[in-house]
């Protein structure tokens, strides 16, 4: 039987340092795409997942992060006095069971290895989700979702995949594949930034997983891989011929919200799927791009 997956891994403990100074003194986590904090979108995404039980791996300057979940009680009175019901139905709509957010702290951001290691007590013996805030999936079917069901049927480690062009490979955690159906892959290998002319495929991780709880063991080894931080590919890489292990190309567009120009993207993209706003955004666009180019 596939054990049920419920918990979810949330590592907001890096710097953001190509966000500063926007991040000097808040969480890049808590930076808007629209009107909502990215953090928000992960949790969201994973409560239509079927996730129960969060942990949020923090650092310091990142208590907002937190608080984003708790109840807002001066703010909702006062809401609640001037009869802003529209607004207090957002407040509601995001409020989370009351226990399910758990928070451990990295002390110093050695990798995302050793950010989910930090999690270990929280994992157990489950299967768990992760999902890296900064990227955001644009999808009809949200993208854990799509994994979830994908890890139903394999009963073992799925991660988000999508092509890169190959000269970008240097920048993610590359596959090496073997069987391909066209949205399955079988993962082979898997290598953290391998330069293009050694990089086994194209195909990338991106910040979406459901793993089994063995990671753990080997990112306990604490080896240091590219960068010189604790990779959690490199500890996926030693589940390979353990247990099943594959790539889903999802459906849906990511974006890039911890670079710049993707966090560009990710703004008008949202805001074009947004009735209120489609219209005047389109208009701006369409006048801005005519004087600009
Ligand atoms: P990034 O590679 O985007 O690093 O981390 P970063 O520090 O957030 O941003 P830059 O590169 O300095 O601008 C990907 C994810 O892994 C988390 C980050 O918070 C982010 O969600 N992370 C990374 C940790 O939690 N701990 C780490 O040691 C490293």
């Amino acid at each position: 039987m596939v054990k049920p997956l419920r918990k979810a891994v949330l590592p907001v403990a890096g710097l953001g340092t190509r966000f500063l100074p926007a991040t000097k003194a808040t969480a890049k986590e808590m930076l808007p795409v629209v009107d909502k904090p990215l953090i928000q979108y992960a949790v969201e995404e994973a409560r239509a997942a079927g996730i129960e039980q969060f942990c949020f791996v923090t650092g310091r300057g990142k208590a907002a992060l937190v608080e984003h979940f708790d109840i807002a009680f001066e703010l909702e009175q006062t809401l609640l006095e001037r009869n802003k019901q529209a607004e207090l139905d957002l407040l509601n709509d995001m409020k989370v069971e009351p226990g399910s957010i758990v928070t451990v702290r990295q002390q110093v951001p050695l990798g995302l290895g050793h950010a989910i290691w930090c999690a270990r007590a929280f994992i157990g013996e489950d299967p768990f989700a992760i999902l890296l805030p900064d990227d955001l999936v644009l999808a009809d079917t949200p993208c854990l979702a799509q994994l979830a069901e994908a890890y139903q049927r394999t009963g073992g480690n799925v991660v988000a995949v999508t092509e890169v062009p190959p000269e970008q490979t240097n920048r993610y955690g590359i596959l090496k594949i073997g069987k391909d159906d066209g949205r399955m892959v079988e993962v082979t290998g898997l290598v953290e930034k391998p330069a293009p002319k050694d990089a086994p495929s194209n195909l990338s991780i991106i910040g979406r997983y459901v793993l089994l709880p063995e990671v753990i063991d080997h990112l306990a080894r604490m080896e240091r891989g590219a960068g010189n931080e604790v990779q959690l590919t490199d500890g996926m890489a030693r589940m390979i011929g353990n247990s099943p292990f594959h790539g889903l190309r999802y459906e849906g567009r990511r974006f890039d919200c911890g670079d710049k120009v993707g966090f560009l993207e990710a703004q008008i993209a949202f805001a074009l799927k947004r009735d209120d706003m489609a219209p005047a955004v389109r208009d701006f666009l369409k006048t801005y791009i005519k004087d600009c180019i």
